[in-house]
């Protein structure tokens, strides 16, 4: 372990541990120092178990591809807790839940593998080009209602919506229940910040947590046994170690399910369209080749490495290994910082700038090894057909007000971008169905 940080290297600690910090600071001044001073650096901040922070792509890639052989992410979850009244997991259902490896996220070896491949045809290239009309369809039919209002709210009203109607159509839930969802994983996921905050933080999550965990059983309970093609279905005939899921296993990975599959990809396209707005020629050049997928799911790459929407994960190593040249004690945990990854330039050419027509973006932001993301293709598909039906209808795009950011330290999130826009036609968007 390392020696105690001085009093300026504290300040940085506690801030990164400090959800209330990313509502309304640039973290990024922090790991563009940590990535040159010390790149593998212990942190305590204000939690009381310390642990390394890892900021450069290279040593990043080496704990990724190293899960289960080197590093755990069962045995101390994969996040930081929101502070340390959640280090304590009597009282704090999520972080029990977290070190319970009763959720794909966060299991490792076989019984992960097991398990992942039973979800695989969901997610798999083929199972979500399947998907395509039906994301175009929620797209355009949520577009076309806004394209009548000439401004909004895009990261609620679009770059939420869209993703959240998706996994929601997936899991086979019915949309009476998106609304309050919505909400709820806005209570997981930023339990400090005081738009969503029921009581205290601890308090905020545990409800959000609970509440996301009842609906997903009650409805998996209702469609058990009726051959549905729907995740949640397949939830209750999904099997670990040879065993059905428990309750709290299928309210777990559906909440997981949930959360991933909308909370990024609004981070992610909130994030771009920020950037764009603010680059006319990069605008410009995707709407000349707005029909081009290629160039969209390029652009949607530089969202997802510039935005870096989840922020870290976290591992703990199960023997003495080194990372960098720094040595880490079998038990340590490892923090690993993505926008320290996605933005080295050791990397990337021109790393804080984003770049739609960045050819070579090997990014970390959907990971690598044995967890990277599970929806990635889905990810992808979602924001060039977002992409793709904005830069087909909307012109003169531009801010209406101030960016929001929410106060987490594990979703990189923009939680309100108002934007005003000219349509250029609406009616034809709407299409009928889900
Ligand atoms: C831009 C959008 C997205 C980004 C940037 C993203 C990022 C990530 C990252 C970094 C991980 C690995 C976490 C770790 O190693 O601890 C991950 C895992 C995962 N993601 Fe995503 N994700 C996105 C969209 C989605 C979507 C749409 C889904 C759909 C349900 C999804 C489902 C999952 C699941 C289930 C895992 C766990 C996989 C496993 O542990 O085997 N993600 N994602």
């Amino acid at each position: 372990m390392a020696a105690q940080p001085d009093s300026n290297s504290r300040t940085d600690d506690i801030n990164l541990t400090t959800p209330s910090f990313f509502g309304g600071n640039d973290p990024h001044t922090i790991w563009r120092r940590w990535r040159t001073e010390e790149p593998v650096r212990w942190t305590q901040g204000r939690l009381r178990h310390g642990f390394w922070s890892v900021t450069r792509h290279a040593d990043m890639r080496f704990v990724l591809m190293n899960d289960t052989r080197i590093f755990s992410v069962q045995r101390h979850g994969a996040n930081l807790p929101a502070g340390p009244e959640f280090e304590a997991p009597e009282d704090a259902l999520f972080t029990e839940l977290s070190h319970s490896g009763a959720q794909l996220a966060i299991m490792d070896g076989q019984p992960h593998t097991d398990l992942r491949r039973q979800f695989w045809n969901f997610f798999s290239p083929g199972g979500v080009r399947d998907l395509d009309a039906m994301v175009r369809r929620i797209t355009n039919n949520l577009l076309a209602d806004l394209l009548e209002q000439g401004s909004c709210d895009f990261t609620t009203d679009f770059a939420g919506k869209v993703p959240t109607a998706v996994i929601a159509a997936i899991l086979g839930i019915p949309e009476s229940h998106w609304a309050d969802l919505y909400r709820w994983n806005n209570m997981l996921a930023a339990p400090e910040d005081p738009e969503f905050a029921m009581g205290d933080a601890l308090a905020t999550q545990t409800e959000g947590v609970s509440n996301i965990m009842r609906t997903c059983i009650d409805l998996a309970a209702s469609k058990r046994g009726k051959g549905g093609a729907d995740l949640l279905t397949a939830l209750t005939t999904a099997e670990i170690d040879g065993r059905p899921l428990s309750d709290t296993e299928i309210g777990f990975n559906g909440l997981m399910f949930f959360a991933a599959g909308h909370e990024t990809t609004r981070a992610s396209m909130s994030t771009g369209l920020v950037e764009l707005m603010a680059a006319p020629d990069q605008w410009r050049h995707l709407r000349d080749h707005r029909q081009d997928r290629e160039v969209l799911r390029r652009a949607g790459e530089e969202c997802v490495r510039y935005s870096s929407p989840l922020t870290h994960t976290l591992r703990t190593a199960t023997e003495d290994t080194e990372i960098g040249g720094q040595r880490i004690a079998e038990g340590d945990r490892v923090v690993l910082w993505f926008h320290g990854a996605n933005r080295d330039p050791a990397v990337f050419t021109d790393p804080e700038r984003f770049d739609v027509t960045r050819q070579k973006n090997e990014h970390l932001g959907f990971a690598v090894g044995k967890h990277f993301c599970l929806g990635m293709h889905l990810a992808r598909l979602d924001m060039a057909v977002m992409l793709g039906a904005m830069l087909e209808h909307l012109e003169d795009v531009e801010p209406a007000g101030p960016v929001e950011m929410a106060s987490s330290n594990l979703f990189w999130g923009i939680k309100h971008l108002p934007i005003r826009f000219r349509a250029k036609s609406g009616k034809a968007l709407r299409e009928e169905g889900t």
